[in-house]
């Protein structure tokens, strides 16, 4: 269902979706719709726009999902790092568990690690297995923008980790995957028709620019609650990074694993040169869904801060900047 890391797919074509519920047809025909990035249409929903399949993702949490006082939430928009840190957290909130010579990271995807609450949420099973497995501390990511997560979302005592990345290198990145993931039969999709799209908020989840504020808002109102991360301060500093999101979730280093240095551990461990070179990540495949998946390589394709240099002109790189001033001002 969703995209970046989760779940837009090639089976999930508007006609194969109308044929599966009439009432689900009839909502998407009272949407306003703009031509999808890898799906004939993207529609409006609740000011947010996306796929039909995420749209039934984002209602069956709304529905099913009863967050419990210690989960944890990472959501991000989609391409602003979410499979990176999974692996963070993952690692993290385990860290008394594994042995970082056998971590299950080294064998399993970050996505296997830590699933999209709005994808495991449809199999009932699968969810209760989920929640036994990790329990007590559920965690769980997810693209949902913050005005639509499930009401026990914000009525426990959950926590919220979101992850910011820059404006340009989210499109860029977006790009990239669309096009790994894009249909035979969709007609070709140049970074000039994503750029004018996500320009105007036409993108899965979007606007990014939305996406975003309302999360950053929501960490300034509700400190506890809500942690707003970049991508590019865990580049710049993973450790002062990591130890704040440690605090955030109660998981404080103690001195004895700062002599052991467990914080730079796990930097290495989810490193991008580490997790990319595990064969798990080169030759792994993500189901998503029955009908969607992904290849693992997907989600580790260069992580770099600044790729969008060699993808925009300067002009849309300014155009895009200026935009991004005026609607987090403050934050940018
Ligand atoms: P690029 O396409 O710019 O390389 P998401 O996980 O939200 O789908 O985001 C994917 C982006 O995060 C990709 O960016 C990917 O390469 C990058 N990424 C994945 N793992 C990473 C890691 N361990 N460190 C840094 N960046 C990572």
């Amino acid at each position: 269902m969703d995209m970046s890391s989760s779940h837009y797919s090639q089976c999930e074509h508007d006609d194969e979706y109308k044929k599966d519920d009439q009432n689900d047809s009839d909502m998407l025909t009272a949407l306003s719709k703009e031509k999808g990035w890898i799906t004939e249409y993207l529609y409006q929903y609740k000011s947010f726009w996306f796929t039909p399949a995420a749209i039934k993702g984002v209602q069956k949490a709304q529905q099913r999902f009863e967050a419990q006082s210690i989960d944890i939430l990472l959501a991000t928009f989609p391409k602003s790092g979410t499979t990176w840190f999974k692996a963070l957290i993952f690692s993290l909130m385990n860290r008394d568990r594994f042995d970082f010579s056998s971590h299950p990271l080294l064998t399993k995807g970050p996505h296997d690690c830590i699933p999209f609450l709005e994808s495991i949420i449809q199999d009932e099973t699968s969810y209760q297995d989920y929640r036994i497995s990790c329990s007590p501390r559920c965690l769980l990511a997810t693209h949902i923008p913050y005005s639509l997560l499930p009401a026990s979302v914000m009525s426990s005592g959950s926590k919220i980790v979101y992850v910011f990345r820059e404006t340009k290198d989210v499109l860029v990145s977006n790009w990239h995957y669309m096009k790994k993931l894009s249909v035979k039969d969709l007609p070709s999709f140049p970074i000039e028709d994503a750029f004018d799209l996500f320009c105007k908020g036409v993108s899965h989840y979007g606007p990014f620019w939305d996406h975003a504020s309302d999360y950053w808002k929501a960490s300034l109102e509700n400190p506890d609650k809500v942690l707003f991360l970049t991508y590019e301060n865990m580049k710049k500093d993973p450790i002062v990074c990591l130890t704040k999101l440690a605090k955030f979730l109660d998981k404080t280093f103690c001195l004895e694993e700062e002599r052991e240095e467990v914080v730079q551990e796990i930097v290495k461990l989810c490193s991008f040169e580490n997790l990319s070179s595990l064969e798990i990540n080169q030759t792994g495949v993500q189901h998503f869904s029955p009908q969607f998946s992904v290849e693992n390589r997907h989600f580790l394709r260069k992580g770099q801060v600044g790729d969008w240099r060699n993808h925009l002109t300067v002009e849309r790189g300014e155009q895009l900047d200026e935009i991004t001033r005026q609607k987090l001002c403050g934050l940018v």
